[in-house]
C-alpha cells in the first residue's frame, strides 16, 4: 500500500486509489473511511460523479479519525466537458474546489479529449433536438489545456498537478504541439482485456503517468470470470479481482472502485506475481480484447486498438 509512482511535478501519487464512479452519495462516505483506514491514500473522484461534496467530506472526517494530516492524501478530480471553453475553465475548478473543500487538489484532469456545449446543462452527454451531440469541435483540447495552464500557475497553492483523462497518441501527438507543461498524467481505462502497452509505452516516453480506471473492467466485468485469471487466483490463495489488480499495480496506478467494505479492503491485498503469470495476462487482450466504457460522444475518441 505504500507503493507510488512519480509524477513529472516532483510530487509522487499512490499507486492504489479509490475509484468512486457510481459510487453513490450514501455509499460513498462508507467507502472512503474503509479505505482510507485500510490504507488508501489516493481517492479519485469527478464533478460528473456529482459526488464530490460527500467525498470531501468523508476524507476530511477519515483524515481526522486517523490522525492524518492533509498532505498525507492524494485527491484526483477531473473537469467536466461543459466547462472546457477556456472562459469556463475556472468556473469549473473552482466549482470542485469548493464542493471537496479539502485545502487543495492535488490533481485535476480534462475528464474527455471532447468538449460539450455549457449551453446544454452541467452532467452527462446530452443531445441536440435533432438527436445529434451537442459537441463543441471547435474547442479543441490544445485550447483547453492552454487555459487549465494558466489556472495551474496562478493558483498553486490550491492545485498541485493538472492532466488528461482519455487520451490516446494521436490527441497527445496534438496537444504535445503547443502546450508549454506536459500533463502529469493520462487516466484511461487500462485492464488485462485492454492493457493499452502502446499507449503505456508513449506515454512513458513523454514522462506522463498513467492510471488506470476500470481496472476490473467495470461493472458486471466478464475479466472477472476469466479462466486463466481463476487459474493464477487459486494458485495463490487469492480472488480473481486480487490477481486482476495484482497485474496492473504493478504497470500504472490504479483506481478499482467498490461500495462493498470488505471488497474496498481485500482490493488494497496484492501480491507479486511471477514473470510467467504476467506474461499468461499480458496475452489475454489478443483473444479477449474488450474495452467496456465506450460513450457515444457522437465523435470518435479512442484508437480502436487493445494492444
Ligand atoms: P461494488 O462497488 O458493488 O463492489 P472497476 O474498478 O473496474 O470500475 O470495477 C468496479 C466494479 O467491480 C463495481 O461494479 C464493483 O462493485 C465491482 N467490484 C469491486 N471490487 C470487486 C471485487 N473484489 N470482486 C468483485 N467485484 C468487485
Amino acid at each position: 500500500l505504500n507503493k507510488v509512482y512519480k509524477l513529472n511535478t516532483g510530487a509522487t501519487i499512490p499507486a492504489i486509489g479509490l475509484g468512486t464512479w457510481q459510487a453513490p452519495a450514501g455509499e460513498v462516505e462508507t467507502a472512503i473511511k474503509t479505505a482510507i483506514a485500510a490504507g488508501y491514500r489516493h481517492i479519485d473522484t469527478a464533478f460528473g460523479y456529482n459526488n464530490e461534496v460527500e467525498v470531501g467530506k468523508a476524507i476530511r472526517e477519515a483524515l481526522a479519525e486517523n490522525g492524518l494530516e492533509r498532505k498525507d492524501i492524494f485527491v484526483t478530480t477531473k473537469l467536466w466537458p461543459t466547462f472546457f471553453r477556456p472562459e469556463k475553465v475556472a468556473e469549473g475548478f473552482q466549482i470542485s474546489y469548493d464542493r471537496l473543500d479539502i485545502e487543495y487538489i492535488d490533481l485535476i484532469l480534462l475528464h474527455w479529449p471532447v468538449a460539450l456545449s455549457p449551453e446544454q446543462g452541467p452532467v452527462g452527454i446530452p443531445r441536440k433536438a435533432d438527436g445529434t451531440r451537442d459537441v463543441e469541435t471547435s474547442v479543441t483540447p490544445s485550447i483547453t489545456w492552454a487555459a487549465l495552464e494558466k489556472l495551474y500557475e496562478s493558483n498553486k497553492d490550491k492545485l498541485k498537478a493538472i492532466g488528461v483523462s482519455n487520451y490516446s497518441i494521436p490527441i497527445f501527438e496534438d496537444l504535445l504541439k503547443t502546450a508549454k507543461i506536459v500533463p502529469a498524467v493520462n487516466q484511461v481505462e487500462l485492464h488485462p482485456y485492454n492493457p493499452q502497452q502502446k499507449l503505456l509505452d508513449y506515454c512513458e516516453s513523454k514522462g506522463i503517468h498513467v492510471t488506470a480506471y476500470s481496472p476490473l473492467g467495470s461493472t458486471n466485468s466478464t475479466l472477472l470470470g476469466d479462466e486463466t485469471i481463476s487459474k493464477i487466483a487459486s494458485a495463490h490463495d487469492k480472488t480473481p479481482a486480487q490477481i486482476i489488480l495484482s497485474w496492473g499495480w504493478s504497470r500504472s496506478s490504479i483506481l478499482p472502485k467498490s461500495v462493498k467494505i470488505e471488497r474496498v479492503k481485500a482490493n488494497a491485498d496484492l501480491i507479486e506475481l511471477s514473470a510467467q503469470e504476467i506474461q499468461q495476462i499480458n496475452e489475454l487482450h489478443k483473444t479477449h480484447g474488450k474495452r467496456f466504457i465506450t460513450p457515444d460522444w457522437g465523435v470518435p475518441v479512442f484508437d480502436e486498438d487493445f494492444e
